[in-house]
């Protein structure tokens, strides 16, 4: 079986990656290395012992995606590739809809072409919004607040559009809750060009000494210790989620959805505390005001992917904390750091 990887050098991307060689799966990626680098791909070769196919390749390219499926009888794609700066896209919004929009359409055009109708998408609990009860079901209400959220929402209508056009394409909406930790051989992690904007990648800078303090946005949430509350996912579980994906796709399930989480939410501050146990080091942080757009709490109801799929997520917190914390310290520059060492 051959799998097709859009955006497979990225974090989530590079670690499926590996579970699918480790399946025996065999892996072409496609990656414009926009937000990426081609190292993690060599590391995704060093973990597994087994080779894949790189095209350095842009899906706003119709012809560049055509030769990849020239070159390859693909069976599956999973689809990665995309824009993901939620702030970033409230500033350039036409960027993230072209870039993830338009990109997606040509690989459904090009993949249409070549019969080739199965596809799981990378998609986000950011779908949910603001969701009214906690935890969140695969069919509550959905909604975007931004323009990143919105590229998310519209893909999976597209996709379900698609799917009742021709019922011969098989689709899986994956909706991602918040993905964290680092391979547990340290060769392959999270590796955010500039200063991050995200909670995991910007406590282990901190914890590194490479930025002074956390900035906990908000304790005056209506949640335990008042601060946000997150379902953090260890991202070996959501590459595994995948793995478990594509045996239901290939018995012509027509769409599917799923919640890829852990069912449980942590807060802020037992994330910073757990930082704190896995790196015997004191994490400095400040409460600062509210990052606007963000809500209280988000955590999933992972049940449909554990009876339909026999997925479940099995690490811990202290496993997110360590394995982070391990890619930090052997790659304090991330990729960029003196390659060939891992
Ligand atoms: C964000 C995106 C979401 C995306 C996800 C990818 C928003 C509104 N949502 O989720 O669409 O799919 O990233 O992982 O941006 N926090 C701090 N200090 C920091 C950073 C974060 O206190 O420096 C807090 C936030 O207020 C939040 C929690 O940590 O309560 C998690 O934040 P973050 O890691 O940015 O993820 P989300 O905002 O949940």
């Amino acid at each position: 079986m051959k799998i097709l990887v859009t955006g497979g050098a990225g974090y989530i991307g590079s670690h499926t990656c590996v579970e699918l060689l480790n399946e025996n799966y065999e892996v072409v990626v496609l990656d414009n290395l926009s937000n990426s680098s081609e190292e993690s791909l060599t590391r995704v070769k060093n973990i597994t012992g087994k080779s894949l196919e790189f095209y350095k390749a842009d899906l706003l390219d119709k012809k560049e995606i055509a030769s990849v499926f020239q070159d390859h009888k693909i069976d599956s794609v999973i689809h990665f590739a995309g824009l993901k700066a939620v702030g970033e896209s409230v500033l350039v919004p036409l960027k993230y809809f072209h870039n993830n929009i338009s990109g997606t359409l040509n690989l459904l055009e090009v993949m249409d072409d070549f019969n080739v109708k199965n596809i799981v998408f990378s998609s986000s609990a950011t779908v949910y919004g603001n969701p009214a009860s906690l935890p969140i079901k695969e069919d509550f209400p959905l909604s975007a607040t931004n323009p990143y959220g919105r590229t998310k929402l519209m893909t999976e209508e597209i996709l379900q559009d698609v799917y009742c056009s021709d019922k011969s394409w098989n689709i899986a909406l994956l909706r991602y809750f918040n993905p964290v930790g680092a391979h547990e051989s340290g060769k392959i992690g999270e590796d955010p060009f500039g200063i991050p904007n995200n909670l995991a990648p910007y406590i282990s800078r901190v914890a590194a000494g490479f930025l002074p303090r956390v900035n906990v946005f908000g304790n005056d949430y209506d949640t335990l210790d008042g601060t946000g509350v997150r379902d953090f996912i260890h991202v070996v579980d959501l590459a595994l989620g995948h793995i478990k994906t594509l045996p239901k796709l290939f018995t012509n399930p027509g769409v599917v959805i799923y919640n890829l989480g852990t069912g449980q939410g942590y807060s802020v501050l037992e994330m910073i505390k757990g930082f704190e146990a896995a790196s015997g080091k004191t994490i400095p942080y400040k409460i600062t005001d509210r990052r606007p757009g963000d809500i209280a709490a988000c955590f999933a109801d992972p049940f449909k992917a554990k009876k339909e799929l026999g997925w479940e997520a099995n690490k811990t917190l202290a496993d997110m904390c360590t394995d982070t914390w391990n890619w930090q310290k052997k790659n304090p520059d991330g990729y960029r750091e003196s390659q060939g060492e891992n």
